[in-house]
């Protein structure tokens, strides 16, 4: 597989972390040219310092770490310490980290990268609320041209909301930022509740990681045992859905994804169904096909990629 060049803003949260260490574990599939912080899970500040100690826990301190926008677009911020915990990175206790922020905002890091690098070939991987990305759309537009994907965990449909009935958490915090990258006309594979609950992390792929026998694979065990209790009280499910991983997983291997291509429009006006993503699934418009939406999932083959690439590190 040739490699692709990615951008990876997020809010870690456990499962953005998971995600982030994924990447790292795969250097000749995937260069990381950056990781952006935003608020989200926790608060930018802290989502950061998580961000720095994912990459000092992948061994992997030549990739840069910036913090970005402090807030959505124009709401309040709104903070999941419910699942995540106080720190947004609860469960293992990793060390303070040595590795420092890059000074440079994380919204110019993203315009600046795209267009120092040739255009079409750089993917940008989203785990968070999409603050940052649309700041960057709205502060430079002819960046959406260079885009080559947006590869995006965020949205719900048959799924549902889960921060409220009608909305999931990345899009509900900052819907105006989601309705400005849908549509940018850059190409976009969402990963969304519709797949991510069908990769549930039951106890039995739970041991097999902590049985790596390596720091990651503990801290993964220790990350997913905490984030998981939130998940398993509310839906009573075998296993608790790890959502952002499946972003990196689908660059690494699509073959194990599949789904469709169509429209999916973000709400912004109504307070009821702020931030729902309304997925044209069946096709009844003719509102633009903006959205690769995953719908089938090999969940098994995605543990064993999860599995085999977390103990690549240390
Ligand atoms: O709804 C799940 C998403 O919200 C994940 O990205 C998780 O990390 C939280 O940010
Ligand atoms: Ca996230």
């Amino acid at each position: 597989m040739t490699q692709r060049k990615i951008i990876i803003d997020t809010d870690p949260g456990q499962d953005d972390a998971v995600a982030l260490l994924l990447a790292l574990a795969s250097p000749d599939e995937i260069e990381v040219l950056g990781i952006t912080a935003v608020a989200g899970n926790v608060s930018l500040a802290q989502n950061a310092i998580n961000a720095l100690k994912v990459v000092e826990l992948s061994g992997r301190n030549d990739v840069p770490v910036m913090a970005g926008c402090p807030g959505p677009l124009r709401r309040r911020l709104e903070t999941a310490e419910h699942v995540h915990g106080l720190t947004g990175l609860d469960g293992p206790d990793l060390p303070d980290p040595q590795k420092r922020l890059d000074p440079r905002h994380g919204v110019d890091f993203i315009v600046d990268t795209l267009m120092a690098e040739p255009s079409g070939t750089i993917t940008l991987v989203t785990l968070g609320p999409l603050t940052n990305l649309a700041m960057a759309l709205i502060k430079a537009p002819m960046i959406a041209a260079r885009i080559k994907r947006i590869v995006m965990m965020g949205g719900a449909y048959f799924e549902v909301g889960n921060i409220t009935p009608a909305a999931e958490f990345n899009i509900y915090v900052d819907p105006e930022a989601a309705d400005v990258v849908l549509r940018a006309g850059i190409p976009v594979v969402m990963a969304s509740l519709d797949i991510t609950h069908k990769v549930l992390t039951t106890n039995a792929r739970l041991d097999a990681l902590r049985a790596i026998g390596n720091r990651a694979g503990a801290a993964v065990a220790d990350m997913l045992g905490f984030s998981e209790r939130f998940d398993l009280a509310k839906y009573g499910w075998r296993g608790a859905p790890l959502h952002d991983p499946c972003t990196i997983a689908y660059l690494l291997r699509p073959e194990l994804f599949d789904g469709r291509l169509i429209n999916v429009s973000i709400e912004v006006e109504s307070e009821l169904t702020r931030g729902m993503s309304v997925a044209d699934f069946w096709q009844i418009t003719d509102r633009p096909k903006n959205v690769f939406f995953l719908s089938k999932v090999d969940d098994s083959s995605f543990f064993a990629l999860l599995t085999e690439r977390l103990a690549r590190l240390p």
